[in-house]
């Protein structure tokens, strides 16, 4: 049996293999979850080689700051060169559902700040459509239930995530039994809701490299 296929050694590998794009003297932009979490780890080996991170949740820059990684405000750094995050699922364009760990928005922030964007996974999240994943969808409270008809007209099955709270203060919807065919246009359709906050499809802004363990997808 192949170790790699074990997802926790797989996430590892990925997180370690993502340091090769980042140069000396980067502010690099970090997202969130178990995987990024090996690529903070890494990022601490070669702290001295960077200026530090950009980081897209509370839980992200708490590892960062254990680590000594100066942490940026993203108005304060301008555009990045690298931004390095994990996804919930990955179709063969590189396009993602983002948001298991609730921090889609300022994850899609970054990304659209970025140049590259390097996606980190185990091979459980390649997918040939997206949406077994249920799509995470940050929403401002008093919307939860305008949003949730509006996903039910357009047959999906919207579930609140009751108890979270974002960083931005607002919820989440987990919207179940979609199939994505069109997920560039289900984000743009979505976009224009008012009450969301931001989709966690990343379409519009897709990975530009994604990495399985340390192979280049
Ligand atoms: C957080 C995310 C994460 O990148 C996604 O949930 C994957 O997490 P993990 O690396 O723990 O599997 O989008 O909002």
């Amino acid at each position: 049996m192949n170790s790699n296929a074990n997802p926790a050694n797989e996430k590892r590998l990925a997180g370690e293999a993502a340091i090769r794009y980042v140069e000396d003297g980067a502010v690099v932009g970090v997202g969130t979850g178990s995987t990024v979490a090996f690529f903070i780890d890494a990022l601490a080996s070669i702290k001295d080689r960077i200026q530090g991170a950009v980081s897209s949740s509370e839980q992200s820059t708490a590892q960062l700051k254990k680590h000594g990684i100066p942490v940026f405000d993203l108005n304060a750094t301008g555009p990045l060169a690298l931004y390095v995050d994990g996804a919930d699922e990955c179709d063969p364009h590189k396009r993602l559902i983002k948001g298991g760990g609730a921090a889609l928005t300022r994850e899609k922030i970054i990304a659209q700040a970025a140049q590259k964007f390097v996606c980190i996974i185990d091979s459980g999240k390649r997918v040939d459509l997206l949406g077994k994943f249920p799509l995470p969808i940050e929403v401002i409270p008093m919307a939860r239930s305008l949003i949730g008809r509006e996903i039910v007209k357009r047959g999906g099955n919207p579930v609140w995530r009751d108890g979270v709270v974002t960083d931005n203060g607002n919820w989440i919807i987990d919207v179940h039994g979609w199939q994505i065919a069109d997920p560039v246009t289900l984000e743009s359709e979505l976009n224009q809701i008012p009450g969301i906050v931001s989709v966690g499809l990343f379409a519009r802004r897709p990975a530009d490299v994604v990495l399985i363990g340390d192979k280049v997808m």
